[in-house]
């Protein structure tokens, strides 16, 4: 970008570019430290650069105590509404400090001490956030693993966090169901090794979790017998929390992120993207277990005395497609952020959005997509229904708040359907070809981010500084690799548009198809395997897999393929929704033996076929295009 800002957006953004450490410290006005930082920007161990280095807070302070010492004791902080459990529950900020400070208390009690780790393994209860902060509050670092993950992921988490505690509930509801979280909590830390580890457990009413004397603690008689935390204070430079994401190989990623640098850009950006004021309603239909749930369900709106809102349930069949605009309603909502693919969802079963006239949506002021791609058609029909700004905006569990986002509390700038408008301020996005060159304009190149990363991004991985620099920062340095391909058009608007990697998006959950053929590859009878991610006109896309058996193998084809989802499902999860697989009797690879995942993915969503001049045999094509369409591909509704 060049040339004379004009606007307020340009001048923003010319401002964190020219002068960061002086963008920054003004927007570090919106937190309350306990010592001011020394340093805004800390480049002396570059590239593991450091924000606010010297400054000393606490993040549980900022989201909770301050507000009800100026004023906002009796305003909602969280409204629990499960239309699953039949329950609402409303927390005022004071209740909320009562409810962090026991909590914290009991974890004190449990033998937690500041800078251990404690794994929170919780379905969408408001304790699930209580917990959260009470970490924070006692400088303990959180790391909250998605209910839907199964036991082996859980382990996998346990192993590498080590933690000096567990945080879970009896159950997990779903629509017509209950899923019990316990045993999947015992079996991980059996599988972990580490199955004497206390835990803290949420007996719920619907189902009773059976304890194991002497190590399992229950919630309510340990919030009972608490006494009352305060707020430690903890560096700028501490780990707030890991959260661990899909990588390319089976082992998940635990994305590190501090305390300071996370406050500020966190707070700041719900005023700059988001445009909140505190007291506002704000609503993130997601799951405390992603990222999107970490910012923008627990701190962000926290962080800025906004009201947040906790939903246990889904966008349709709990119990129709007008859930959504009930809970604005009913709760006044003035912000709302969901993943594309629940508007998709609700498109589906109210496709004139007739039931959004049912409700009174006076309140409602903006509606923001992230998590996935958002499809113009999405963006286009939830803007016709509903009649307020839809804003797409692009970022990853990495980064931690928007990186592309039409910022709405800067400047509103026309929307492009498809594009998440342009870089925030404070992220200096590239788009690079191969050799590090930038591209030019609408061409499509890796997108990039020129160090540092503003605050509030990944520090680094979880004890793992050689893996944070060989994933992220080695491909090209002085820049942080997104994994994401995409452009910038002649009006600097960014178009994200793919992965360069295996990772897929499944309803707005990223998955690793690496980790799936790991799994698929380890069953016996299994020679080799490729997962790809394919297109699915409600999840945007769903995992496909094709496996090749060794030789001598005598179980059938059905049973085997019964066996492998069974295996998806068992050791990574419900939620990769792995459910087509199909036996072949090679797979298309080049010459070098590279699997041709992209040549099979363009068969099997009927795009232009990609095969590449280096194709070993392109006779085994026909095969895999039968194989494709015997579970359904190309689907004729993408
Ligand atoms: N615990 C256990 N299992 C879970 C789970 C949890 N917390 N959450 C989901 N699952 C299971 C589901 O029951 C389902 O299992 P099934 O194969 O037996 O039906 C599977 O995981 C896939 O779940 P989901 O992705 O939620 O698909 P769905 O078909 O049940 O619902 C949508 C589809 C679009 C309605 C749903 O994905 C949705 O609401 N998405 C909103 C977007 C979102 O929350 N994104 C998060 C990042 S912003
Ligand atoms: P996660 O880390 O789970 O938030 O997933 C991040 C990935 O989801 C990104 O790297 C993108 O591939 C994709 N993604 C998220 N938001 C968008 C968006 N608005 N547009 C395009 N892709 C997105």
């Amino acid at each position: 970008m060049s040339g004379t800002p004009r606007g307020d957006y340009a001048k923003a953004f010319a401002a964190a570019q020219s002068d960061p450490a002086t963008f920054w410290a003004d927007k570090a006005e919106g937190i309350d430290w306990i010592k001011r930082w020394d340093r805004v920007i800390d480049d002396t161990r570059k590239p593991f650069y450091r924000w606010f280095a010297g400054g000393v807070l606490n993040t549980c302070y900022n989201c909770v105590d301050r507000h009800v010492e100026r004023g906002r004791a009796d305003q909602l902080a969280l409204v629990f509404d499960s239309p699953l459990a039949g329950t609402q529950r409303k927390i005022s900020y004071r209740e909320l400090q009562v409810l962090t400070a026991r909590c914290a208390g009991a974890l004190l009690a449990m033998g937690v001490k500041k800078g251990d780790t404690v794994v929170i393994y919780m379905p969408m209860v408001p304790e699930a956030v209580v917990a959260m902060l009470a970490c924070a509050r006692i400088g303990a670092v959180h790391s909250v693993v998605f209910g839907g993950f199964a036991a082996p992921e859980l382990a996998k988490r346990v192993v590498d966090a080590r933690p000096a505690a567990m945080i879970s509930a009896s159950c997990g509801l779903l629509p017509g169901r209950s899923v019990p979280y316990k045993p999947l909590l015992d079996e991980a830390l059996q599988i972990a090794g580490v199955p004497h580890t206390p835990c803290l457990i949420l007996q719920r009413p619907q189902l009773q979790a059976s304890m194991l004397p002497g190590r399992d603690i229950d919630w309510d008689e340990a919030m009972a017998r608490a006494t009352p935390a305060d707020c430690v204070p903890v560096a700028a430079t501490d780990p707030l929390y890991v959260i661990y994401t899909s990588g390319t190989t089976g082992k998940p990623k635990g994305v590190v992120r501090d305390n300071g640098g996370h406050a500020v850009a966190l707070r700041w950006s719900m005023e700059a993207v988001y445009g909140t004021q505190p007291g506002d309603v704000y609503w993130a239909a997601s799951d405390v277990g992603w990222v999107v749930g970490h910012s923008y369900i627990v701190y962000g709106p926290l962080l800025q005395g906004c009201t947040t809102i906790l939903y246990e349930g889904k966008p349709v069949g709990t119990p129709d497609a007008g859930a959504f605009w009930r809970l604005c309603a009913e709760h006044k909502v003035n912000v709302l952020f969901t993943a594309p693919t629940a508007f998709r969802a609700i498109k589906k079963e109210d496709p004139s959005g007739a039931l959004v006239k049912q409700y009174d949506l006076s309140k409602f002021r903006m509606l923001f997509l992230a998590g996935e791609r958002g499809d113009p058609d999405t963006i286009e029909w939830a803007g016709k229904i509903l009649g307020v700004p839809v804003i797409d905006n692009w970022w990853q569990t990495e980064l931690g708040w928007p990186a592309i986002s039409n910022c709405m509390g800067i400047e509103a700038l026309p929307v492009r359907p498809g594009s998440p408008t342009k870089p925030v301020p404070g992220f200096d996005i590239h788009i690079l070809d191969e050799d590090g060159r930038e591209k030019a304009a609408n061409d499509i190149g890796s997108l990039v981010i020129k160090l540092p990363l503003p605050p509030g991004g990944l520090t680094t991985l979880w004890n793992n500084d050689a893996g944070f620099v060989e994933t992220y920062l080695e491909r090209y340095p002085g820049y942080y690799l997104s994994g994401d391909a995409g452009y910038f058009d002649a009006d600097g608007y960014g178009w994200v548009m793919a992965r360069i990697d295996d990772i897929i998006n499944v309803a707005g959950h990223r998955l690793s198809t690496g980790q799936m053929e790991e799994i698929l590859s380890a069953h016996p009878a299994v020679a080799e395997a490729a997962v790809v991610g394919v297109v699915d006109a409600l999840k945007g896309q769903v995992p496909v897999g094709l496996v090749v058996l060794k030789s001598g193998v005598t179980q059938s084809e059905a049973e085997i393929c019964a066996e492998l989802v069974a295996k998806v499902r068992a050791q990574l999860g419900a939620v990769a929704d792995f459910k087509s697989v199909q036996v072949i009797a090679r797979l298309p690879k080049t010459r070098s033996g590279k699997v041709l995942r992209v040549t099979i993915r363009s068969m099997a969503d009927g795009e232009a076929l990609k095969v590449p001049a280096t194709i070993e045999d392109d006779s085994v094509l026909p095969e895999i295009s039968a194989a494709l369409h015997s579970l359904g591909y190309p689907r004729s509704d993408n």
